[in-house]
Formats: C-alpha cells, structure tokens, sequence
C-alpha cells in the first residue's frame, strides 16, 4: 500500500513536471488557458455520435477542450428541415457528449441566412410569408429547439452573420420580410425560451473596419433597446497575413468597450497550400506556428475580456477548408493534424500559454 501510495505520488509529480516543461505534447490546452479562457472545438457527428474511447480525435477532444460547437446538427436545416418536422437525434447526442464529458455547450445557430431551407420563407403556396408568419415560425423554432436544451446548452449564437462586407445589414430572407426588428426578436425570443443561457451575435470579417463600424452600429442600437446580448463570437476564419494582430486587438477592445463579452468561435488559419502539395513543408508548418503564437498573444492579453477561444475543426482531415472554396484541397488550418499529430503550431500555441504569469 505504501509503495503504491508512493509510486503514485511520483507520477503525479513526474506527471506534473512534464506538463510544465517536458515534451509539449503532453500538454492540454484546457490546462494551459485554464484562467485565461475556455478553450473548444467545432464538432462533427462522427466524434461524438458513440465513437469509441479509442479514436483518437474523441481522445484529443476530451483531453485538450472544454468547450464545444456543433459544425452543422443545429444549424436550421439539420435540426428542423421541414415545416413541424424536426430532427433533434444527431443534436441530443451532441449535448449527451458534452454534459458527459464536462464541457460548456455551445448552440449554433438559430437564425442565419445560410443552411436554412427555402421553405423556411414561404407560405404552403410558395410565395413569400407575411412578417408576421415568420416572425411566428421563427419564434417557434427558437421555443422549440432551445427549449429542448434548456440548462445544457449554455450559450447560443442567436444570429449569425446579419452584416455585410460594408457595413450594411445584409439582405436576408428575415431582413427582407421582417425587417431590422427580426434582430431584437430574436434576442427577445431566445430569452424568454432560456432566460439562464448566454446570447451571443456572431460574424466574420469584423476586423475590417466598415464591417465592424456596421456590427458595433448594429449592437449599440440593440443595446439600446434592452436585447439581451451577453456577447459577440468573432469567427475568426484567418489567413496567414489577415487580420494583422493589432487589427485583431483594435476588434476586441472595440466589441470589449461596449460593455460585452468577446469570444474567437471559429477558429483557423488559411494556408492555401501550393496546388498540389500533399504534405506541408517545415517552413510553412514553422510560419502557421508564429502565426498561432501571434494571434493567441493577444487572445491572452485580452483574457479578461475574451471568455473562449474555439477552434472550427478537431484536426486538420475535419476542416471544411478541405473543400471551401476549392473542392479536394489538403489543407492544414488547425493545431493538430491528420492522424492527430500535435503541430509545431500546436507546441507554439502552449509555449504562449506556459509563459503568460497567471
Ligand atoms: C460560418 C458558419 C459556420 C460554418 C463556417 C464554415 O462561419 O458560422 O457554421 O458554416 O462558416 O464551415
């Protein structure tokens, strides 16, 4: 007993000194950010729909995140594709894994212009719905698809992408036929379905500037009229040279200044590869790691505005940059890469972490 008692405080200790200074491979990225933010990762049904203990992204996910969105099942036209048919099995099992495995849960999305079915718009005849039909369908699907997940989901991304390139609000089906209240309706209605969960608007691009000038109008009137909005999800979707770091810390101390949460939900890094390729030569994995190192710097010295940092896509094999916008194409967005290898970018990205003073 004693031995084993020994034995087991040597490896706690020879454990813990490996975490802080040995291979970093060893390292979690939960464990590293653990007072700075959470750290998570878009999921797809593969990973969570009872894949064994054995695959190795299930394994990954658990060890490195403790947060998690869903690539696609709760989008509209996966949860709900057809008038009063909704299909909530691939959703429940992405909530099962989470609460199973003690992460924040993440809904996205409830209201977007993309994945969402035509029908979504038109009455029984095919023609455009009244404002108040939609207004009634989308109350409904937020009821409904929220409510499900009461007290499991905790943050929702309500809208997604509401604003364009410059600055306008973008011409969806709901602006078109709602008009600019589709928004706070929608804060409003997400709410009342689960008064506990955070909101969040969510969008891309924010860090040019008349796309953010748009968002920050858009947000600044909500606010104004009491939508409850606890935060803004940068998406994140980067390239090697954009956003520049100080373009990204100039967009979070913007959002941060209007008394809200920031949030990086969709994390990745463009590589766009020579045509051809089908490994990634060192410099390049060495660039995408100064490239990650960059980028987390200022996730880090914002922690105390910033909440969570979710990368879209587990290892590099399950990126959608693989086949947007050039269909076929070996890309290598993400820290980990196919077979779950940890990347030099992954190493960089810790090293960021273990040298920040708590
Ligand atoms: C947007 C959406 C995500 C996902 C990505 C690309 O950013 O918010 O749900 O579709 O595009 O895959």
């Amino acid at each position: 007993m004693k031995n084993y008692l020994v034995i087991s405080l040597l490896c706690i200790f020879i454990g813990d000194a490996t975490a802080k200074s040995g291979p970093q491979k060893e390292s979690a990225l939960k464990r590293v950010f653990k007072k700075d933010f959470l750290v998570g990762a878009a999921l797809n049904p593969g990973q969570f729909f009872g894949a064994a203990d054995d695959n190795c992204e299930v394994a990954l996910i658990k060890k490195q995140f403790n947060t998690i969105s869903p690539e696609n099942v709760l989008k509209w036209e996966s949860v709900h594709p057809w008038p009063g048919q909704y299909n909530f099995g691939p959703a429940d099992r992405y909530v099962e894994f989470g609460i199973k495995n003690k992460m924040f849960i993440i809904g996205h999305n409830l209201v977007w212009h993309n994945q969402t079915p035509a029908w979504v718009f038109q009455n029984a005849l095919g023609a455009p719905l009244s404002r108040d039909a939609l207004l009634q369908r989308m109350r409904d699907h937020i009821f409904t698809v929220v409510g499900r997940y009461k007290g499991k989901i905790k943050g929702w991304d309500v809208v997604n992408e509401a604003v364009d390139e410059d600055g306008s609000l973008r011409q969806s089906g709901w602006l078109k036929i709602i008009g600019e209240d589709y928004l706070l309706k929608a804060y409003q209605f997400a709410h009342e379905a689960d008064p506990h969960a955070q909101l969040y608007y969510n969008d891309y691009s924010m860090e040019n500037p008349p796309k953010r000038a748009g968002a920050i109008a858009l947000l600044k009137k909500l606010q104004a009229q009491v939508a409850p909005i606890y935060g803004v999800g940068m998406q994140g979707h980067y390239t090697m040279d954009w956003p520049i770091p100080s373009e990204v810390e100039q967009t979070i101390t913007d959002f941060a200044s209007l008394g809200l949460k920031v949030m990086i939900t969709e994390l990745d890094v463009n590589l766009l590869p020579p045509p051809g390729s089908n490994s990634l030569p060192d410099a390049l994995q060495q660039a995408l790691a100064r490239r990650y190192a960059g980028l987390f710097k200022v996730f880090v010295k914002h922690r105390h505005q910033i909440t969570r940092v979710t990368f879209w896509g587990v290892t590099d094999a399950d990126s959608w940059l693989n086949y947007i916008p050039v269909p076929g194409r070996t890309e290598y967005p993400l820290l980990f890469g196919r077979g779950c290898v940890t990347k030099p970018a992954f190493d960089a990205v810790v090293a960021v972490g273990e040298s920040t003073p708590q």
